[in-house]
């Protein structure tokens, strides 16, 4: 008799082959903001690599739509550059292009001009039944979020949107951000579930799709030996990081002035970390196993009254410095669209608690921001020293050696770049004394997996095309991690706030952070 306890199969295993992923049903994709850059850096080209790895359907139409006027080869073109410039396909040829580019097509639309939808359901019509592809619609949004509400009410208006239950169904993808506080959420959310029903609509934050983001699940529940560590009585804390080198790029500016570090990375990309690093084991791999278990964090994340908002987060500006390139770079506030005087965030570091069984106790740091001295996106969980130093800890620098603090085991799940795993760990120094070092075991994805990583919106595309939402925000995941960020948003602009500290450009963030890290904890300075 076996004396393994092991379930084999909780649920249906999952497709095993490429081929099985493959979209069937003829599809016309209409993109919203087509002409925007989201579309020439993400959209287009994840369609083109999807279609590429023939994983869309034979049957597919995609129709940009936009306010400017444009001949469908005029956007052609400008996909086609997009597409070279940003598709990682190797060199585009132009047998592949012409083959693609009969399925993509433009239609101009005023987004909040019902007259212009009508336009728009003749031309789909057309569309549809000279390629051959009028069955299930989705819509993407990567318009301004003041137009979400406009569009799709449009869309219901001239009967666009199919049941969900429909054989052909209609979804819709939204871009976030996804309301700029609790009430607009919330408010949103009620708009569009007048029209849409929740499994039609698909709130995408990209990091979801990341592959490094989703090896955090397999990590954990694939692997017996380090979830049982996860939890308060191993953990002493966890990192997460979200740092990027760029600033506005010249463009961002005005949008970002309405958003800042909080709403723009924590709400979303930096809690959707925290909830894969923390969340229990679904009882079923399903989307809604998951999703329950997010939300279930984010419920259980410890709200912060002003005082604490005080002592628990730090917000930042960049002032002028030096990127890790050596270029000089300007201020935030020097920045295009951005006011003289702007008090926007474009850093923030926060210690948060989740009042949990499993994690009661244990200081979560979520720190994000922009012009930090490298791109990078890591969870780092630190564990607690062993309850006695027998040893003396050396660390060397070539053959420089140092006794230093003894260092704690971390394990770091790198998310970008240099796509890995790390496990940091004591081993003795060679030689005669008795003294251990610092090491680390590294699994990286491109050693030992010789395939390209596929690009976040690939996955995101093909899964929305498939009617698979467990990678997408369900309403009250949204709704939650608003409820805990509101507060601060709150406390922030009431009298009396706790200030905006400066940085330089090209620095780890404003020294205040520091603070944060109590009983002798520091921030981690990733490896480049
Ligand atoms: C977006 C934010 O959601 O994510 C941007 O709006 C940020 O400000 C971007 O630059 C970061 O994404 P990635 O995939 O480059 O880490």
């Amino acid at each position: 008799m076996s004396t393994t306890s092991t379930v084999d199969f909780l649920h249906k295993p999952g497709p095993t082959s490429l081929a099985e992923l493959k979209v069937t049903t003829p599809t016309t994709v209409v993109i919203f903001g087509a002409t925007g850059d989201l579309t020439a850096r993400k959209l287009l080209p994840a369609f083109f690599q999807l279609w590429s790895q023939k994983l869309l359907p034979d049957a597919l139409s995609i129709v940009g739509v936009a306010r400017r006027p444009f001949p469908d080869n005029a956007f052609r073109d400008m996909m086609h550059e997009a597409i070279v410039k940003y598709a990682d396909a190797g060199t585009v040829s132009a047998e592949q292009w012409q083959a693609f580019a009969s399925h993509v097509h433009y239609q101009q639309v005023e987004f909040d001009d019902p007259a212009g939808y009508a336009a728009l359901a003749r031309r789909l019509e057309e569309i549809e039944t000279a390629q051959g592809t009028s069955c299930q619609r989705l819509f993407y949004l990567a318009t301004a979020p003041s137009f979400f509400l406009d569009i799709i009410e449009n869309l219901g208006q001239v009967g666009l949107i199919r049941d969900a239950k429909d054989r052909c169904p209609s979804r819709v993808i939204i871009e976030k951000p996804f309301g700029h506080d609790l009430a607009s959420a919330l408010q949103l959310n009620r708009d569009i579930t007048r029209i849409l029903a929740e499994e039609q609509i698909y709130r995408i934050d990209h990091y979801l799709g990341k592959e490094t983001v989703l090896n955090i699940l397999s990590f954990r529940f694939g692997n017996a030996i380090f979830e049982t560590l996860f939890n308060s009585r191993h953990v002493d804390h966890v990192q997460i990081t979200v740092a990027e080198s760029i600033g506005m790029e010249g463009r961002r500016g005005a949008f970002y002035e309405t958003a800042g570090a909080l709403r723009d990375v924590v709400q979303n990309h930096g809690l959707q970390l925290l909830c894969l690093a923390a969340m229990e084991p679904p009882a079923v791999l399903t989307s809604k196993g998951i999703h329950d278990e997010k939300v279930k964090v984010l419920q259980s994340l410890r709200i912060m009254e002003p005082s604490q908002v005080a002592r628990d987060v730090v917000r930042g500006q960049y002032v002028a410095g030096s990127t890790v390139d050596g270029q000089h770079v300007p201020a935030y506030r020097s920045e295009e669209g951005v006011q003289p005087r702007s008090t926007t965030e474009t850093y923030v570091a926060l210690r948060l608690y989740i009042d949990n069984w499993r994690w009661a106790g244990v200081p979560f740091y979520l720190r994000t921001g922009k012009r930090l001295p490298q791109r990078v996106t890591e969870i780092a969980v630190q564990f607690k020293q062993p309850p006695l130093h027998f040893f003396t800890t050396v660390e060397c620098i070539g053959d420089v050696c140092d006794i230093s603090q003894a260092k704690p085991n971390q394990l770091v799940f790198r998310i970008q770049p240099d796509e890995g795993i790390s496990l940091i760990f004591s081993a003795k120094r060679p030689g005669m004394l008795f003294q251990i070092h610092p090491v680390q075991m590294d699994f990286l994805y491109n050693r030992s997996f010789k395939v390209k990583i596929p690009e976040a919106y690939e996955r995101l595309l093909l899964d929305a095309l498939r009617g698979d939402s467990t990678l997408f925000m369900r309403s009250d995941e949204v709704e939650t991690a608003w409820r805990y960020v509101d507060p601060i948003l709150q406390a922030w602009r009431a009298p009396g706030a706790p200030p905006l500290h400066f940085y330089e450009a090209g620095t780890w963030g404003p020294q205040d952070a520091d603070r944060l890290m109590d009983n002798g904890r520091s921030w981690r300075t990733p490896a480049v």
